[in-house]
């Protein structure tokens, strides 16, 4: 995806995985820098532990407690930070490391593009609220969706996510439990789903759909989980989850150039490594 991005962009970088154990990351943050890498992205566990090892944090890792980009700078011959992606970048001698978050956002927007979701309006269940579950909450608080009904198989998990919604976002509502309401939007946010042959991640039966409702499962391999196929059997939109993946990428993107990023090449190249190119459109969304 970023590769595929990069190249349409005409830009001579290369995205490359690194495999770096968790007491290893400072010294492999330092040594990018010191590389003069253009930026990093991290995934779990080291989202969290990057928090500290930044130079500085960008409002959205502060907001949301993660850190899943990085964006080196160097201080340029008037004394302004400027993105490694700059062409002058070689001559900087003093550079930093600036921590962002872009998978909040990102579970948003997919919703937005994908299924169409006027998220004031919505009684929206959300089930799983782990790592992404947990930001995913928070940020459908934050988008003023008319009420949240959190579900976890933890139950103190979601209690915990609920006190820190109502302390964050006082005028959301927000409750813990199958909703005895028509539920809007239903997000999947476990693990459940993962292998094929895993059960549904929460009891249809106990759900009560309204006219034009949706599900959104963050899970995008398998491209159509059990969740998905039974949504739409029963007349939902569904979502699977590629459209999260690919904001976050695409937003680290724009962070990391500071301009426009070619998010059609970005999915196209998404769906052709996971999917084979045309499954995940035929089988993840509709
Ligand atoms: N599309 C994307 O870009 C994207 C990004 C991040 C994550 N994801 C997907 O989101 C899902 C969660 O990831 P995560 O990073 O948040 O993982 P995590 O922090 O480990 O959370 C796992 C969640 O699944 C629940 N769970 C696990 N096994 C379960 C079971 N057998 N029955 C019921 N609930 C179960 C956990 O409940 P407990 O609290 O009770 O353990 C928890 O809510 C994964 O499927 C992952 O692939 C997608």
């Amino acid at each position: 995806m970023q590769n595929a991005g990069m190249l349409a962009l005409g830009l001579d970088w290369r995205y490359l995985a690194f495999n770096v154990h968790p007491d290893d990351l400072e010294e492999a943050i330092q040594g990018a820098q010191q590389m003069r890498f253009v930026g990093l992205n991290l995934t779990v566990p080291h989202k969290r532990l990057a928090l500290d090892l930044v130079d500085s944090l960008d409002a959205s890792a502060e907001e949301w407690g993660a850190v899943n980009t990085i964006r080196f700078e160097g201080l340029d011959s008037q004394g302004a930070w400027v993105p490694m992606g700059h062409p002058d970048a070689d001559a900087f001698r003093e550079l930093r490391s600036v921590g962002f978050n872009t998978d909040a956002d990102a579970i948003l927007r997919a919703c937005q593009e994908e299924l169409k979701t006027v998220f004031s309006q919505l009684e929206v269940l959300l089930v799983g609220v782990g790592g992404a579950g947990r930001v995913a909450a928070l940020k459908l608080a934050s988008a003023g969706v008319k009420r949240l009904h959190l579900m976890n198989r933890t139950i103190s998990r979601a209690e915990g996510v609920q006190a820190e919604i109502k302390a964050r976002y006082p005028s959301c509502r927000v409750e813990v439990g199958y909703p005895q309401v028509e539920v809007d939007l239903l997000v999947n946010g476990t693990s459940v789903g993962l292998n094929p042959s895993d059960p549904l991640p929460l009891d249809l039966d106990k759900v009560r759909f309204s006219r034009d409702a949706s599900v959104y499962d963050m899970i995008y391999q398998p491209a159509e989980t059990r969740l998905l196929a039974q949504a739409r059997a029963a007349g939902c939109r569904v979502a699977n989850g590629l459209g999260m993946l690919l904001y976050q990428g695409a937003r680290a993107l724009e962070i990391w150039t500071e301009g426009e990023v070619p998010v059609g090449a970005m999915r196209e190249a998404l769906e052709s490594h996971i999917y084979g190119r045309t499954e995940g459109k035929r089988k993840g969304s509709s």
